[in-house]
């Protein structure tokens, strides 16, 4: 079995890699901190699968698909992709900055369509794959901070929606993980409380197990996900109600700690 994982330097990338070491036969590790992969890449050897690395930003678009069409042309098959990589900004209660609002899109919604119809191509081919998407349940409902992350993992279901129309008549699967809190570096720097943190060994099975059953939606945990999909489907002035409410409660419970 191959695998292609984005973003596998730190938090949830590193988690699946390390447990798709233990079935796959060979796998490729792309992130721009090459250290990291290293130390990644010499801690899973002995796990038994051949681990080749790629040192790559994600927003380089070029570099990307060129890395992507050299992994297709090595490979007979490839079987699973999982476009992890992602950022994410806090903007406190001001306007967005418009490069970092850039930054956010490049990677978090073009990093995965850069390389998703490269991989898509090779599973046509072959007959079969599976591409998978870390999108969040911040998809579901914005807040006044989170303008651009919430709008990149919205688009990236949107994107995978029609990846999934397109994709699954030539049996390709196509998984659109949307996790709630896990703690990771990404999440530590956030300064609010954040409900129903999971930890990252747990979160990781969750995800790992939804791709295994192959699931076309994966949102998670399950009553901060219907927490969240409920809100978006109420009328604006209720929704908007119920995000301010939101943001005074936990404002007020972090005074209190
Ligand atoms: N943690 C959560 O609560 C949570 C919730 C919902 C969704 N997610 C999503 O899960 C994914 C992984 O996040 P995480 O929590 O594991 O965060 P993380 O620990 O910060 O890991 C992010 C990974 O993405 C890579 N990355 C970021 N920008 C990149 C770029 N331009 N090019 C290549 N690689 C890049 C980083 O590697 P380098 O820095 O080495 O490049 C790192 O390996 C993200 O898409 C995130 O939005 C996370």
């Amino acid at each position: 079995m191959t695998v292609v994982i984005t973003g596998a330097s730190s938090g949830i990338g590193r988690e699946l890699a390390v447990r798709y070491s233990k079935i796959a036969d060979t796998l490729y590790l792309i992130a721009r901190r090459k250290e990291m992969l290293l130390e990644l890449a010499s801690e899973l050897q002995k796990n038994g699968a051949l681990i080749k690395i790629y040192q790559a930003d994600v927003t380089d678009f070029e570099n990307l698909r060129a890395i992507c069409r050299t992994i297709c042309e090595e490979s007979e098959k490839i079987d699973i992709v999982i476009a992890n990589a992602g950022v994410s900004s806090e903007h406190k209660n001001e306007l967005y900055d418009f490069w970092e609002f850039k930054k956010i899109i490049d990677t978090n919604l073009l990093g995965i369509a850069a390389i998703f119809d490269i991989f898509a191509h090779k599973m046509i081919n072959q007959g079969g794959g599976k591409l998978v998407a870390i999108s969040a349940l911040a998809s579901f409902v914005a807040f006044p901070t989170t303008a651009a992350y919430s709008a990149s993992k919205r688009a990236v279901n949107s994107f995978m929606d029609s990846m999934r129309l397109l994709l699954e008549p030539k049996n390709i699967k196509v998984i659109n993980i949307q996790p709630g809190f896990i703690r990771t570096p990404l999440t530590d720097k956030n300064s609010f409380k954040m409900p129903f943190l999971m930890e990252l060994d747990e979160a990781s099975d969750k995800i790992y197990k939804a791709i295994e059953k192959n699931k076309k939606e994966y949102a998670f945990p399950f009553l901060f996900s219907q927490a969240a999909k409920n809100i978006s489907r109420l009328p604006t002035f209720i929704r908007d109600a119920v995000v301010k409410k939101a943001i005074s409660y936990e404002k007020q419970s972090r005074k209190r700690s």
